[in-house]
């Protein structure tokens, strides 16, 4: 595996792979969901690449960037293990160089579920990712079903920027409680780990109420906060039952595509989560 810092030997290096090119943008603190992205980008590419970047322009002031887990060391043996093509790990000079420009670029889900409650961070994420497109080439980039306002609003910038990239995404991965693993996990103490199993519980019930046709958006979201509260482990976010592809929250009746997205702040650890379903497709369960 390479270890890379500086585009320029990013550039050099990139120009002598040949074929397909798996891209697995993170900001480090590399866990299992992390590794599964990187595991399938191996078995359907035949060149690896994964970055670590902690972008601070994903961050509000008043969040987490400070605190955010850095465990370097750590993420360059997994990575190794894995036997990637290329690590790149530039800093914040290199990718905020003020020879290139951020992208301006915007779209409707911006504003909506995380992007309420987080002013910036879809533009934030958006400039970093297609800086990263640009320098990288991918022709493939992966990315995890947890983020998945971040899947979706990925999707649609490369589309409508007509980058050429197949994105891919890949199935959430939960611990045994059902937790679903991200960085920020590494805030929580072993007990509200286990008390925040609510939070799948509470998705999973929505999603059987769904299926067994409970539709009036009302009902579910009575009985969805109430399991919520029912523990006061959680200071909720938000929790809205919103269409597949579109995002937008369904006003009286949910249809057969759908999305149960859920926020909230456990001991200021924000986590996030959601469940999803699709006609003639398995739930993402
Ligand atoms: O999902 C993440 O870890 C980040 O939002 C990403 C895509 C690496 C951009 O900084």
């Amino acid at each position: 595996m390479q270890i890379i810092k500086s585009i320029s030997e990013f550039n050099k290096a990139r120009n002598t792979l040949i074929g397909s090119i798996g891209f697995i943008p993170t900001m480090g603190a590399l866990h299992e969901g992390h590794l599964s992205l990187i595991k399938t980008a191996k078995s359907s590419c035949q060149n690896t690449i994964a970055s670590i970047f902690v972008n601070p322009k994903q961050f509000a002031p008043n969040e987490d960037f400070n605190s955010y887990p850095r465990m370097l060391d750590q993420d360059i043996n997994k990575l190794r293990s894995l036997n990637i093509d290329i690590l790149f790990i530039p800093s914040e000079d290199e990718i905020y160089n003020k020879n290139s420009p951020d992208i301006i670029y915007d779209n409707y889900m911006f504003d909506i579920l995380e992007g309420k409650s987080r002013p910036g961070f879809f533009n934030g994420i958006c400039i970093v990712v297609a800086k990263l497109f640009d320098i990288v080439k991918p022709t493939d980039a992966f990315f995890g079903e947890k983020d998945f306002q971040q899947l979706r609003i990925i999707e649609k910038m490369s589309s409508d920027l007509n980058y050429n990239i197949n994105i891919i995404p890949c199935k959430i991965i939960r611990e045994i409680n059902g937790l679903a693993m991200s960085s920020r996990n590494k805030h929580l103490s072993s007990s509200e780990a286990e008390k925040s199993k609510i939070i799948f519980n509470t998705l999973e019930l929505g999603f059987t109420m769904i299926k067994n046709d409970t539709k009036v958006v009302e009902d579910i979201y009575d009985i969805l906060n109430k399991k919520l509260k029912q523990d006061s482990v959680i200071k909720l976010d938000y929790l809205k039952v919103v269409d597949y592809n579109s995002l937008i929250e369904f006003s009286d009746f949910v249809s057969d595509n759908f999305a149960i997205c859920v926020a909230g702040y456990i001991n200021q650890v924000r986590l996030i989560d959601n469940i999803t379903y699709l006609y003639s497709e398995d739930s993402s369960i």
